[in-house]
């Protein structure tokens, strides 16, 4: 069995989900093709109408776009393509109006090359930030200083031929990686967070927080003999430029500003296995509110593989710490893609009923599929600085405009409009404006579950135990509240599944199922429990467990 920690009520992040908006795609309010921030402004009714309390923006700062926003050139505006300082002030008053939060993400390990910090650093050697950004002569054999490579292809390290030094990029060699061995780097940095926590940000959630501070030496990374020969960039073990000790400092300094504000949430992005992870939340729980648990993408998708990951994930956090799951994002397939319609609902029941703060990325309650883009729209420079590996590497699948409705453009952006990435050709059938009169689609469900969570205090606070179910096709727990227990069962299979009901319950009654055709009552279940193929429900128990 597996209790939360105690916080009554629950607060603000511990209890909603966080839907994040990859701003360029969800809803073009000026009528350009790319997303903007008047868009999601017209579109707060519709993430109110489905239950979302809490937004998480990808980067809408200054920037040239060589990484979409995470190359960020000042961080303390917002780009004009994605409209001004007032537009996103409206917005959060809005937000704020209609109880809901903002969180910004927020992207301290490089700037773009064009932000002023790194234009005064390159100028000369001797320059006041120099030591801002990570330069270092050329290698022994001349060439870059060690054998660091990028996560977007070749090597981390860009000459600057003007002053015959070396700096470092883990992504495009347009975003130089800032020096936080550099205690001003530091301090500029929280100085920008505080522009934006004065101005009323209910937090942020923190690009690649695991890579903030790289080894000292600079020593070469070793080869990864486990390698699988596809991602370029796992041909070495990352133990010199990711999980330093000396990054724990930095995020308790981020937490320590952010802890002068009152309910403010920071969400780090830690790719990592367990045991490093949580050593994210900090000795004293003063590091993240929540780093981030991507295993559930991470992990094969049959039940034993999933209950390990469940199992070892609740075993390995610390006293005090949240649980957070994570289904999809802007880097990731869409989950639809991944695992197909069917079972992308049981995942979503999945991971909504879990224990903890569950992530949700735009679109994936429609069932949105990865788009299909021709060579020459591809934009994501993953793909475009690897092209015999665009196919695999794109991130431009999973960042297609959302769709709306059936009308030009899917109603992201106006007839005549060419949108920045092509909308997905499934859009007359799949579409907001489709499913949200009908029950029974992807989004009448979500909508149907994320009320349940709201109503149902077991989903969300509810002491969560796994239940061992014979044969490997289903699985199963239970969420226990003030002596209610509600039953999760999750068919993995395709084929119809018979459970003996007399387990695990006296009796009780299906009250969400992925399968639902009517939105109400499925069925009441007496001795046996059928679960038809892909199905996964909620099942009430009204009888002792
Ligand atoms: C992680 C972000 O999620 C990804 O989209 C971005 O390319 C890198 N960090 C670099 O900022």
């Amino acid at each position: 069995m597996y209790r939360l920690p105690d916080h009554e009520p629950p607060l603000w992040w511990q209890g909603n989900l966080i839907y994040q908006v990859y701003p360029r795609s969800f809803m073009d309010g000026n009528q350009d093709g790319v997303g903007d921030l008047i868009g999601l402004n017209q579109r707060l009714d519709y993430l109110e109408a489905l239950g979302i309390r809490c937004v998480w923006l990808s980067p809408v700062y200054p920037s040239p776009l060589y990484d979409f926003g995470y190359d960020v050139a000042d961080y303390t505006s917002i780009d004009p393509v994605f409209g001004s300082l007032a537009e996103w002030e409206r917005l959060l008053g809005r937000m704020h109006a209609k109880g809901m939060k903002l969180i910004m993400d927020w992207v301290p390990n490089h700037t773009s090359h064009q932000h002023p910090w790194f234009i005064e650093s390159r100028a000369s050697r001797t320059s006041p930030k120099r030591d801002w950004y990570i330069w270092r002569d050329p290698g022994e054999a001349g060439g870059p200083p060690n054998n660091w490579i990028s996560f977007f292809g070749g090597s981390a390290w860009e000459l600057d031929a003007a002053t015959g030094q070396y700096y470092l990029h883990q992504f495009v060699r347009e975003q130089p990686e800032l020096n936080y061995r550099n205690p001003a780097v530091l301090e500029a940095m929280l100085e920008a967070m505080r522009f934006w926590l004065d101005r009323g940000v209910d937090g942020f959630r923190v690009d690649v927080l695991w890579l903030l501070i790289k080894d000292a030496a600079f020593r070469d990374e070793p080869l990864n003999r486990d390698w699988n020969g596809e991602n370029p960039h796992a041909r070495l073990h990352h133990i010199h430029t990711a999980n330093q000790p000396e990054v724990h400092p930095i995020v308790r300094a981020f937490r320590a500003l952010l802890d002068q504000y009152p309910q403010r949430v920071m969400m780090g992005e830690i790719d990592l296995p367990f045991a490093e992870l949580m050593t994210y939340y900090g000795i004293q729980r003063d590091e993240c509110h929540l780093p981030t648990n991507f295993s559930l993408i991470h992990t094969r998708w049959t039940v034993a593989a999933v209950r390990r990951v469940i199992d070892d994930y609740l075993a390995s956090l610390p006293v005090g710490a949240w649980p957070n799951w994570v289904l999809g994002n802007h880097d990731q397939r869409r989950l639809a893609s991944r695992l197909g319609q069917p079972q992308a609902r049981v995942a979503t029941l999945l991971l909504l009923t879990l224990p903890g703060t569950p992530v949700w990325y735009y679109g994936d309650e429609i069932g949105l599929e990865n788009g299909i883009i021709p060579p020459e729209q591809i934009r994501d420079p993953q793909a475009v600085n690897q092209p015999d590996r665009a196919g695999q590497l794109g991130r431009d699948p999973q960042r297609t405009p959302m769709q709306w409705d059936a009308s030009a453009h899917a109603g992201f952006t106006q007839a005549g409009v060419m949108p920045w990435l092509p909308v997905s050709v499934d859009y007359l059938q799949r579409n907001v404006a489709v499913q949200d009169s009908d029950e029974a689609s992807f989004l009448g469900f979500f909508r149907q579950l994320i009320r349940l969570r709201t109503q149902i205090p077991a989903l969300t606070r509810g002491d969560y135990s796994p239940l061992l179910v014979t044969g490997d096709a289903v699985l199963a727990y239970r969420r226990t509240w003030n002596g209610k227990t509600w039953l999760i069962l999750l068919n993995f299979s395709a084929e119809r599944q018979r459970l003996d009901g007399r387990q695990y319950l006296a009796g009780g009654r299906k009250i969400l199922s992925t399968l639902t055709r009517t939105g109400s009552e499925v069925a009441n279940i007496a001795a046996d429990i059928t679960l038809e193929p892909d199905e996964g429900c909620i099942v009430e128990l009204t009888g002792p467990a």
